[in-house]
């Protein structure tokens, strides 16, 4: 079944990067010249989902008037002739087709994509969390895609990490079965590395099928007081398989003001337009 809805999860309070979030919402922050979010709907589209999802409060209005563009904007540039800013403002609100639900209680991710319920109805679906910037020829999406169509089961994206990041992730309990393949055989949000099953970390990148919904009315909060999706994923464990895609490319955790940065010169490094004078910059710090 062809997957078309993509659901992005964008209300939560960004704590990681006060005091900016105090008032702009954190998906809203530039890499380079795009917001986080952008990256995040370029790859959807790039995967072949045709409706975007999001999730948001009522603190994040920026990031609907964003997406909604600006004819105003638009009119005044197509007036003195500024082909090439319009040309780097693309057809945002024409990309995709955009929804928007707002989760009223920020009562956690299981919560959140509890909320899209209504929307998403009875089919499969993808996750994403926008601070999760994923760089990659082959978008991050479409390689799970290949592994949903392959196994028919659910998948998640893990990454490898360091002993000391164990306890800011979801940990899986692996089995490989192919190359950056695993059947996912237990998960453990934010354990302590001692109790870890493994290394392999959850990425904010999930394929669903809709039978999370009814295991998400009935989970209770876990970590932090929180409803998260990794226990919901355990106990779906019980009625179906899930796979997990150790993805090909660069992953940025771009939530968290270390990441965001490394995510900014990486990608700066990238643009033709800004590398060569950068990279000088760059040299001249050594
Ligand atoms: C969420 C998930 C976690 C996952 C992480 C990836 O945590 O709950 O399992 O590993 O995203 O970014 P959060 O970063 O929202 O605390």
């Amino acid at each position: 079944m062809k997957l078309r809805k993509a659901v992005i999860t964008a209300a939560g309070w960004g704590t990681r990067f006060l005091p900016v979030t105090r008032s702009q919402p954190k998906e809203m922050l530039p890499l380079v010249d795009k917001p986080l979010i952008h990256y995040s709907v370029e790859e959807a589209i790039k995967s072949g989902f045709e409706q975007i999802i999001m999730v948001t409060s009522a603190s994040k209005r920026a990031i609907e008037d964003y997406f909604k563009g600006s004819p105003e904007l638009e009119k005044y540039l197509t007036n003195r002739g500024e082909t090439d800013l319009l040309e780097r403002m693309g057809d945002i609100s024409g990309m995709s087709d955009y929804c928007y639900v707002l989760q009223r209680e920020q009562k956690g991710l299981g919560d959140a994509v509890l909320t899209v319920k209504v929307v998403v109805g009875n089919e499969p679906f993808a996750v994403m969390l926008p601070d999760d910037v994923i760089d990659s020829s082959v978008p991050g999406l479409k390689q799970m895609l290949a592994v949903y169509e392959k196994y028919g089961c659910g998948v998640i994206a893990v990454t490898p990490v360091a002993d000391e990041d164990v306890g800011r992730y979801g940990i899986i309990e692996p089995q490989k079965v192919d190359k950056g393949v695993y059947e996912v055989l237990g998960l453990v949000e934010k354990p302590e590395p001692s109790k870890a099953p493994s290394r392999l970390a959850i990425v904010g990148r999930y394929i669903l099928t809709p039978r999370i919904f009814d295991v998400l009315k009935t989970t209770p909060p876990g970590k932090n007081g929180e409803i998260q999706l990794t226990d919901a994923l355990n106990q779906l464990l019980k009625h179906e398989k899930l796979y997990a895609c150790d993805l090909k490319g660069t992953r940025y955790d771009a939530g968290t003001p270390l990441g965001w940065l490394k995510a900014n010169v990486d990608l700066a490094l990238k643009r033709q337009d800004i590398a060569p004078e950068f990279k000088k910059y760059l040299k001249s710090l050594l």
